[in-house]
């Protein structure tokens, strides 16, 4: 009875040391998987973004002489601002200025790359991805989601003109 004992003991001990490693290489995964995140913009409740300061109406903001503040929305497919071809504002800034955006989600995981520029990054629900960039010349960019995140993920794009 009691080597029985110990027998369950040393399961429990076994069980207890895989659930631990099994964690440890979980957490390992995800933190890993965070750095590669820009999410240094904070925290936000992605159920609540209208009435939240900067997504209840998101949009081009000016900040300073040549600065600008450009807050997005991702959603199951398009950008809000950024997706004109769904009836939405493109994202318009003047050249020769430094624009910060500010990207969340409102339901899935999507991605927010305007290539061509060092923009491109992943857009988690509850997260704001935070991205500054110079542009100097007027010109057209295209808006991609670079994640997959449905049915309609390779029609999620949009404009991003910068104008003279
Ligand atoms: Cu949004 Cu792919």
């Amino acid at each position: 009875m009691d080597i029985h004992t110990y027998e369950k003991a040393w399961l429990g001990a076994a069980l207890v040391l895989i659930v631990f490693f099994i964690a440890t290489v979980t957490y390992g995964t995800v933190g890993a998987g965070v750095e590669m995140i820009d999410d240094s913009g904070g925290t936000v409740d992605p159920n609540n973004l209208a009435d939240h300061e900067r997504f209840g109406d998101p949009g081009v903001e000016q900040v300073g002489e040549n600065e600008y503040e450009v807050n997005v929305i991702a959603s199951a497919f398009f950008f809000r601002p950024g997706s004109d071809q769904r009836g939405f504002d493109p994202i318009r800034v003047p050249a020769n200025s430094t624009v910060t955006f500010y990207v969340t989600s409102s339901d899935v995981i999507h991605g927010f790359s305007i290539p061509g520029t060092n923009v491109n990054t992943m857009v988690i629900p509850g997260e704001v991805a935070e991205l500054t960039v110079e542009f100097d010349e007027p010109e057209t960019y295209g808006l991609l989601c670079n994640e997959y995140c449905g049915f309609d993920h390779h029609n999620m794009e949009g404009t991003v003109e910068v104008v003279p």
